[in-house]
């Protein structure tokens, strides 16, 4: 049997990412190494909060307001309450929208995963698939990486390519992301979850 490693989701909005890891684990734990122990949400109106508690009753879903930089503080503090309540090995940021601070970041150092629409370097920051797009460029791709203190610039941990089409609308190349995104998060987590980082 896999030791099981505990992971909590953070997201803010539509929360497909988040779906599709309770998906790929939810009650799986001691096969897949991976459990869902719970699942934060920075906004409280987002449609995360409401399709997790449906898709996973048992999984505890948390709104910790963090709209404002001025929240950044409070959000981090209960954060980390859960971090220890939960006995958490990885936090994992699926469409979390907010910056988490240097310190925070420091505190976990190849603790905090993120997964970003592009082919890291290139388009840093939001409106990444649009952005990629109306570059005319050929390729880009999902990135599923390490939060380090500069955003979106830590160590990789799992990238794909997605070729982009002369056809391609936004809304066409954000759905093949998005597959690709189901596809290698939950590969990458597994990943994780194998090697012993502590
Ligand atoms: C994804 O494209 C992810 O790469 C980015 O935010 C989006 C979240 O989508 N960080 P969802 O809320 O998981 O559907």
């Amino acid at each position: 049997m896999k030791i099981e490693k505990n992971f909590i989701i953070l997201a803010s909005g539509t929360g497909s990412n988040a779906v599709n890891l309770i998906d790929n684990f939810y009650k799986t734990g001691s096969v897949s190494g991976i459990n869902i122990a719970a699942v934060v949400s920075n906004i409280s109106d987002a449609p995360v909060i409401e399709k997790v508690r449906k898709k996973a009753p048992d999984i505890p879903v948390f709104v910790i307001p963090f709209l404002t930089a001025s929240q950044r503080p409070l959000f981090e503090k209960e954060l980390c309450g859960l971090v220890s309540r939960y006995k958490i090995d990885f936090i994992v940021l699926a469409g979390f929208m907010k910056i988490l601070s240097a310190e925070f970041v420091s505190k976990f150092p190849l603790k905090i995963i993120n997964i970003h629409p592009s082919l890291l370097p290139d388009f840093k920051g939001k409106d990444a698939i649009k952005r990629a797009l109306e570059s005319k460029a050929d390729f880009t791709g999902v990135t599923v990486h390490y939060v380090t203190a500069e955003v979106d610039s830590g160590p990789v941990i799992l990238q794909e390519t997605v070729r982009i089409e002369k056809s391609d609308t936004l809304e066409s190349l954000e759905n093949r992301i998005h597959k690709i995104e189901h596809k290698i998060f939950p590969e990458a987590l597994m990943s994780v979850s194998s090697v012993s980082l502590s």
